[in-house]
């Protein structure tokens, strides 16, 4: 089975809990993650088409970012805070905190993009993609205009290509589904191994040591050289992701069927696997030594204690602290408390990844004063009442306003959308 049929498997078994499934602020399974050096801002890719900057400790979505036809499969985060996504779509799109459009687009693949990597020097960007080629280009300064040339071929495989990763001397690695990892430098030779199994991701630590896995369920730990160190088993195959701890200790690889395995890199064992909701886990980053961030079937991105593997909470359900304490125990708030990381309610909450909804009920849509919205919105024709706001979760904000960057996402229960219509009357007021 190929990565992408079982993509598309995953999907389909995913969609028939949605309609009963409490809201998130992902609209699909959370493909893609990257956290920023300083560890504050991380950023999610879906299976929705959109990606989402949050702010990790306050559990704000800071910005809803929406370009790519397609899921948005991978991310990655530059040493200045810009962050990058790659999507189905076949694009790379480069974004600076605070601007709702890319500050640079890269349409050099001709297929999905499945990985995303950054240099050690914070200069050069590479792309994995489905094409059966990673690609290298060099990124604008932070205030530069874009590159018009498309960046190089770095490395072939036969079929996908579905990983890459730098190494700390500004070498490329890259896997792919032909079962092969090519070292590939900035000039000269590249170096091809190949491996017992179909890779479908890797992950380099900072000594140069290598980490790959796919098909067979087994990370394999290399020297740059290419020669095998250890291989660790976590079963049940395969593994769809892998992540490598900031001082090189730990990784974690989440596999279809299980758990997350936290592996000691160094002894080549498992210490522990996260269990909990949220399966099957199919992006991960690390925030620093000790916290790690996953993102799974059930939209959402969540946050683990390492040194104890307990959840710390997932991001998108993070109760505000706007109010929200007063309607403690009602259905209303409960239901609101997945639109919570976006919207504020109160006069003084502000703008986060969504408009404010103080005042919403008489409001005329897109119309919160300082909040950057889409085009699509801003030319529908419509006034936020109970009904208008019911009906928008009843269809879903793709189908009610097409062309919103909101997530999509329905409340199914009829009781639910009422209570939270009764909820936002008296909240917004
Ligand atoms: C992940 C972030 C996110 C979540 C979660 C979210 N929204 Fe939104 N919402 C947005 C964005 C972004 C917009 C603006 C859309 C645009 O400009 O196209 C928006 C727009 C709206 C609007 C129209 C506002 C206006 O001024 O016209 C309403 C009403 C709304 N959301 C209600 C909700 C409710 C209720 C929930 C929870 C059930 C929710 N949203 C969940 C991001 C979100």
């Amino acid at each position: 089975m190929t990565l992408r049929t079982l993509f598309v498997l995953l999907v389909l078994v995913a969609l028939p809990a949605r309609a009963e499934a409490p809201l998130r602020g992902h609209g699909g399974p959370v493909r893609a993650l990257a956290v920023s050096p300083d560890g504050r801002v991380a950023i999610s890719g879906s299976f929705d088409q959109s990606a989402i900057l949050w702010a990790i400790d306050e559990g704000a979505a800071l910005a809803v970012l929406r370009f790519h036809d397609g899921a948005v499969n991978a991310a990655a985060a530059l040493p200045d805070g810009r962050m990058a996504t790659g999507g189905e779509d076949g694009r790379v799109a480069l974004w600076r905190l605070g601007s709702a459009e890319p500050v640079a687009v890269f349409a050099d693949h001709a297929g999905p993009i499945a990985g995303l990597a950054v240099s050690p020097d914070g200069a050069r960007l590479a792309s994995a993609s489905w094409d059966g080629t990673a690609r290298i280009r060099p990124l604008p300064g932070a205030d530069g205009p874009a590159p018009d040339r498309p960046g190089r071929v770095a490395s072939e495989h036969r079929g996908n290509v579905n990983g890459v990763a730098f190494l700390p001397d500004g070498r490329l690695v890259t896997v792919g589904y032909d079962a092969a990892l090519r070292v590939v430098p900035e000039d000269g030779p590249a170096l091809t191994v190949t491996l017992p199994t179909p890779l479908n991701a890797v992950a380099t630590a900072p000594d140069g040591e290598i980490a790959a896995a796919g098909a067979d369920g087994t990370v394999r730990l290399l020297g740059p050289d290419g020669r095998e160190r250890a291989a660790v088993a976590i079963p049940p195959r395969p593994v769809i992701a892998l992540a490598v701890s900031p001082d090189g200790g730990r990784i974690a690889a989440a596999t279809v069927g299980g758990a997350v395995a936290i592996i000691d890199r160094r002894a080549a064992k498992v210490l522990f696997t996260l269990v909990g909701p949220g399966l099957p886990v199919w992006s991960l980053a690390f925030r620093s030594d000790r916290e790690l961030l996953t993102g799974g079937s059930d939209r959402l991105v969540r946050r683990w204690d390492l040194r104890t593997g307990e959840p710390i909470g997932p991001l998108a359900m993070a109760a505000p602290a706007d109010g929200l304490a007063a309607f403690r125990g009602e259905r209303g708030a409960e239901v609101f408390r997945a639109c919570a990381a976006c919207h504020t309610l109160g006069p003084d909450g502000g703008n986060r990844a969504g408009p404010t909804l103080h005042g919403i009920f008489g409001r005329r849509i897109a119309t919160a004063p300082g909040y950057g919205y889409s085009e699509a919105l801003r030319r529908l024709d419509l006034v936020w009442s109970p009904e208008t706001v019911a009906r928008l979760f009843e269809v879903g904000p793709s189908r009610y306003t097409p062309g919103t960057k909101m997530p999509e996402q329905t409340i199914g229960d009829p009781r639910d959308r009422e209570a939270l219509v009764r909820f936002l009357e008296r909240a917004t007021r």
